[in-house]
């Protein structure tokens, strides 16, 4: 298992010149309010947190925090919009909002790929490239379903369900509130949507686009806040519905305050994803997707492959072209369109990232870190990798949500599909075989939403999401989406 490269061997001479996307056409507000009715209004306590950005530490803006009197402005505003406008809208009317939501959302694509690297630290190339593309093809997709809906349930009336609160993380800030926002309005429901705390901005600014694309007020509201912002729309009564991104333990607590309430609500919680690699697999390929799989986005995803299964007889060739290829990845400021792996996104997150690397350590893990010099404001975590580990390792069961791969290694079919299901979670996974009947056998036998064969880390509008066990419950995307936000009669 244990293999010989040494790393100087590894490092690359190749150098890159800077190549920093440019902010000059960032436009960022010092304050945002809160975004209610179609209006900025101000905090009733008038109180404020700062979001910063987390490669350089320095604050980008401060943010309304919302309280309990908040969140009822907030829902009741929703409610008024879903009775008098929204519900009563010819859905091609609706559709037609969502379409502009769109297209507005695509003219300033760059604006909110800069600013969602800045308050996140993910790197451009994966805001611009993946990010906000997919932000507007959720939007798309959505608005075509809105006058469609008796095509998507042949035979049943889909009726909206009234206000939905939504509860968004810090990982893909914008994109969750567009998985969110686009099959709620587009099936009639009005929404409060709550960011996470370090990543406020992109919503701010999608409340910008809003208002330009002129939708009747009080149809989306976004309010901000920790936790206890959180708590009040989950347990305000006005909600009818709560779809929550973000941990397993707040998931958790989510189903205990609505249960019995009559709300609905669709939880997408961690993952401890297994991707699998057999003796048979095109290597290379392989190895690019080990390494998309968990140090995309810095392993801030909750469908990272972060548990590498190899099969035995290649695991030595497959470890140490990944280490080869973790020497080779750039590490350092998000804005720079080579950077491979940005900033962690907030000193919490970074030590917890840290605690686990203890663990790892303590439990007698082999550990193996490529070489990148890291710059010293900031949070940063350098790619590591641990071997030596097995089952019952914590770094092998808990989520990370970090650039950090656990490895083991398997001689069998059987036994990798019972290790890989070895888990709490049961989010997504991955396959890499030439064998189509393996593919097969393998995604089948998986208990997990997701599997990707011979790739790692695809999203598509039109492809449900969503997980087992401990990931939660309910699918986003697609057909299968549009479902929690509707009654059939
Ligand atoms: P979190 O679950 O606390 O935060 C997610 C969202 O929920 C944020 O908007 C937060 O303000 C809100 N929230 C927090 N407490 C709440 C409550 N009691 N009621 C209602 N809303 C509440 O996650 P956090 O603290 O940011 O990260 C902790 C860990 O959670 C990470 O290390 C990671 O393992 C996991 N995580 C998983 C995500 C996923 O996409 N599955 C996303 C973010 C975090
Ligand atoms: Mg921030």
């Amino acid at each position: 298992m244990e293999t010989t490269t040494n790393k100087s061997d590894l490092k690359t001479d190749w150098i890159y010149s800077p190549a920093p996307e440019s902010t000059d056409h960032i436009r960022i507000n010092q304050r945002y309010d809160l975004f209610i009715n179609g209006e900025f209004l101000l905090p009733e306590k008038e109180k404020y947190f700062e979001t910063i950005n987390p490669a350089n530490e320095k604050k980008l803006a401060d943010v309304a925090e919302a309280d309990q009197a908040d969140v009822n402005t907030a829902v009741t505003a929703a409610r008024k919009a879903y009775e008098n406008v929204w519900s009563k809208m010819d859905p091609a009317e609706r559709g037609k909002y969502i379409y502009r939501i769109a297209r507005l959302i695509q003219e300033r694509a760059r604006e909110f790929a800069v600013i969602e690297t800045m308050d996140g630290g993910k790197p451009i190339r994966e805001s611009r490239d993946i990010d906000i593309p997919l932000v507007s093809a959720h939007f798309f997709y959505y608005a075509g379903w809105a006058d469609k809906l008796e095509y998507a349930f042949p035979g049943k009336q889909a009726r909206s369900i009234g206000v939905a609160g939504q509860i968004i993380p810090w990982n893909f800030p914008l994109l969750m509130a567009a998985w969110k926002l686009a099959p709620a309005l587009a099936t009639g429901n009005t929404v409060v949507l709550k960011p996470a705390e370090t990543t406020p901005l992109t919503a701010m600014k999608l409340a910008e686009i809003i208002q330009e694309a002129d939708l009747p007020p009080g149809v989306v509201n976004i309010i901000n806040g920790d936790g206890k912002t959180g708590r009040a729309l989950v347990e305000h009564p006005g909600i009818d519905k709560i779809a929550f991104t973000g941990s397993t333990e707040v998931g958790k607590l989510i189903m205990k305050t609505v249960a019995g309430t009559g709300k609905r609500y669709t939880l997408e919680l961690g993952g401890k994803a297994a991707n699998i690699i057999f003796e048979d697999a095109a290597i290379d390929q392989a190895v690019e997707g080990i390494i998309d799989g968990i140090f995309f986005n810095q392993g801030h995803v909750c469908c990272a492959g972060s548990r590498l299964f190899v099969q035995e007889s290649v695991a030595e060739t497959v470890i140490s072209k990944l280490k080869n290829r973790m020497e080779t990845l750039i590490v350092g400021d998000p804005l720079d369109k080579n950077t491979d792996i940005g900033a962690i996104n907030s000193k919490m997150q970074l030590d917890k990232i840290k605690m686990y690397v203890d663990i790892g350590l303590n439990e007698g893990g082999t550990v193996y870190q490529s070489s990148c010099k890291l710059p010293e404001k900031g949070y940063w975590h350098a790619p590591t990798l641990f071997t030596d580990v097995s089952q019952s390792h914590r770094i092998v069961q808990e989520e990370i949500f970090g650039p950090v791969l656990a490895v083991q290694t398997f001689r069998t079919v059987d036994e990798v599909i019972t290790k890989a299901n070895n888990t709490p979670y049961g989010l997504s996974g991955g396959v890499w075989t030439d064998k189509g009947a393996k593919i097969f056998k393998v995604s089948k036998a998986i208990r997990a939403g997701v599997l990707w064969a011979n790739t790692f880390n695809k999203f598509d509008p039109s492809s449900p999401f969503g997980g087992y066990k401990e990931s939660g419950m309910g699918r986003e995307g697609g057909l299968e989406g549009l479902q929690p936000y509707v009654n059939l009669v």
